[in-house]
């Protein structure tokens, strides 16, 4: 009987080598196993070891294409670089760079110090910045290549309780958008997605009360929670060959809330 695939496929992803940060959980998870699966050579990034070995562990006997797990704090830039020599030591290039990593521990403005604000922004912002620095040379040797920020829409909607990680995610776009400048004339595009509420085991953990839910349902078009495969798929696509005309720009995946 004929098997057919249930979402799409890209062949260009075959073999391209995607550096994808924060890959261990969340929305990370679900990119690491998407690249995975298109047989993409993945390398991921992320502070948690557990679960970054338990990922690798469970593709592997998936049959998808084996991950490599590389144990790092993005907040220390020399670490970071330090790990993207190591990847291409060991893969020789790197074709796409999704900057997924990010924390969303909620603060109110008077507890704010300026040492919570560095804190803040380096987990949310700065390590984007330093990834991207870190594999220009190599994507502009190659002559292409994607990279893809995460951003949010709570810069878009009325957000309280995280104000300095919002206006990182906000200042994401920005950054996306001069990169993308900087650097389109080596053919590398760079774009920005910016995912509403997505239901990822820590969101539902840590804050998806009913009175949340309730929110979400009544602020999106689409009434059912976003999952993170979700993401992944729009974010295949703009890795993909497929989007080749497609750099500087910001991807909504809300459900229709923005
Ligand atoms: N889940 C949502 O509803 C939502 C909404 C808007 C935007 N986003 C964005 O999507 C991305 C993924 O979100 P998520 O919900 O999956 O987040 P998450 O907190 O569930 O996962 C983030 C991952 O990054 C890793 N990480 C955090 N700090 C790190 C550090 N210093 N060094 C290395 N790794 C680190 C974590 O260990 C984790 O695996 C983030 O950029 C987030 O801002 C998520």
């Amino acid at each position: 009987m004929e098997t057919r695939a249930e979402f799409a496929t890209y062949p260009s992803l075959r073999d391209r080598v995607v550096v994808i940060t924060g890959g261990a959980s969340g929305i990370g998870e679900a990119i690491v196993e998407a690249f995975a699966a298109n047989q993409s050579r993945v390398a991921f990034l992320d502070l948690q070891v557990e679960a970054g070995e338990q990922l690798v562990a469970r593709l592997k006997n998936a049959g998808a294409s084996e991950p490599v797990f590389v144990r790092c704090d993005l907040t220390d830039i020399e670490a970071l670089q330090e790990a993207v020599r190591g990847i291409l030591e060991q893969f020789g290039a790197i074709d796409a760079l999704v900057n997924n990593a990010a924390n969303d521990t909620r603060h109110s403005v008077d507890e704010v110090t300026p040492e919570l604000w560095e804190r803040t922004m380096a987990v949310n912002l700065r390590h984007q910045f330093f990834m991207a620095q870190a594999v220009i040379p190599v994507m502009k040797q190659a002559g292409r290549g994607s990279i893809i920020n995460m951003s949010s829409i709570s810069w878009m909607v009325p957000s309280t309780g995280l104000p300095v990680y919002v206006t990182a995610k906000a200042a994401v776009v920005g950054m996306t958008r001069t990169l993308a400048h900087e650097l389109g004339r080596h053919n590398i595009r760079v774009n920005a997605v910016l995912p509403g509420a997505i239901m990822t085991e820590r969101q539902k953990r840590l804050w998806y009360t009913e009175e949340y839910k309730a929110e979400i349902l009544a602020a999106q078009a689409l009434k059912r929670f976003i999952l993170p495969e979700e993401v992944a798929r729009l974010i295949l696509f703009l890795a993909a060959d497929d989007s080749s005309a497609i750099t500087s720009q910001s991807y909504v995946i809300d459900a229709g809330w923005v």
